[in-house]
């Protein structure tokens, strides 16, 4: 099956690294609009296949959108990246219009196509491909939750002092440095919730370190990361494209689910061949539930930045 990414900058290409190396789809296509980039980056890693031991090809187009034609999943990472300081809501005035025109691209080509929103700020970009694709809402993923997860974990270890396949954990709600929800009264260590473990003050060290998770390596690197969000998003396209139905936090369109209506925002999710199969209602403390509706309103007030007829 055929997978698109377009962006083929530093997330792109991760991502599909990534998806070639782990041998499950037939064909990703690249796609940037720097003349040559794609066809460039597609090249550089069809040439580690006998290397890696990969036979998924990888192609790369520069805005050509005929060769991304039935496509099972596209990835729409294209657009800027935050620099050092910057949120990613200050993304926005640059990033709707481009998620715009490429979304608009893929579905002609693909009109069954199940899109997963990367470019940020990831919340409002899922829910202007909502608005403006015409898709059922089951084949629009925003892409927020399985990396902020895999960072609440490896901070949970770090303060544990144990292995990362010990220890497990989900981040719900924004994906933004305050609207995101480490569900710390769920995670666990085997089984053991953490909070046998930790004390407050490490519980507290270990939840703002991964709300700002994001902003550490952009600060660290002079733009954001790329390797944990490749691999997360090809988590993700593995679950659709082998319908594993894999369990996975993920920004997502509610109506009436978590108390919220008309908003993307990540909670728990089945997901398989036919993109969302179910959003997971799971119970959260009171603290997390206005936590919850605090991230939403903030995403809400994002939303109303976006200019589209709905
Ligand atoms: N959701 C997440 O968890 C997450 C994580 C990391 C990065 N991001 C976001 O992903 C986006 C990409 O980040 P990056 O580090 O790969 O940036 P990058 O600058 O390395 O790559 C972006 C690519 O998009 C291309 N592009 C721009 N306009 C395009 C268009 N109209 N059509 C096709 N391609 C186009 C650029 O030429 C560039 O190659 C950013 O918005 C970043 O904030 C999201």
């Amino acid at each position: 099956m055929k997978v698109t990414v377009v962006g083929a900058g530093a997330v792109g290409a991760s991502c599909a690294e990534y998806i070639a190396m782990k041998d499950f789809a037939s064909e990703v296509v690249l796609v940037d609009i720097k003349e040559g980039f794609a066809e460039g980056k597609a090249m550089d890693l069809m040439q580690t296949a006998s290397l890696n031991g990969f036979d998924t090809k990888i192609t790369g187009t520069t805005g050509d959108y005929s060769k991304t034609a039935g496509s099972k999943v596209a990835v729409i990472t294209s657009g800027i990246p935050r620099k050092p300081g910057m949120t990613r809501e200050e993304l926005i005035g640059i990033n709707a219009g481009i998620v715009k025109e490429v979304t608009e691209n893929l579905v002609k080509h693909s009109p069954d196509v199940i899109i997963i929103v990367v470019s940020n700020p990831m919340d409002t970009m899922a829910y202007l491909v909502h608005k403006t694709s015409g898709l059922p809402k089951e084949r629009i993923i925003g892409m927020g939750g399985a990396l902020d997860s895999a960072r609440f974990k490896y901070r949970l270890a770090e303060a544990l002092e144990s292995p990362i396949s010990d220890v497990d954990g989900m981040v719900i709600a924004a994906h933004s440095d305050t609207g995101m929800l480490p569900l710390f009264s769920k995670a666990t260590r085997n089984g053991v919730p953490v909070s046998e473990f930790l004390t407050d003050e490490q519980k507290a060290s270990v939840i703002e370190e991964t709300k700002v998770g994001g902003a550490t390596l952009t600060k660290l690197l002079g733009t954001s990361a790329w390797y944990a969000p490749g691999a997360a998003v090809s988590v993700m396209v593995q679950s659709i494209l082998c319908d594993q139905k894999k369990m996975i936090p993920c920004s997502l369109m509610l109506e009436g689910e978590y108390g919220q209506n008309d908003i993307c925002l990540g909670v728990p999710a089945i997901i398989g061949k036919n993109g969302v199969e179910k959003i997971v209602n799971i119970t959260l403390t009171v603290d997390e539930q206005l936590k919850f509706a605090e991230a939403a309103q903030a995403v809400r007030e994002v939303n109303g930045d976006l200019k589209f007829q709905s």
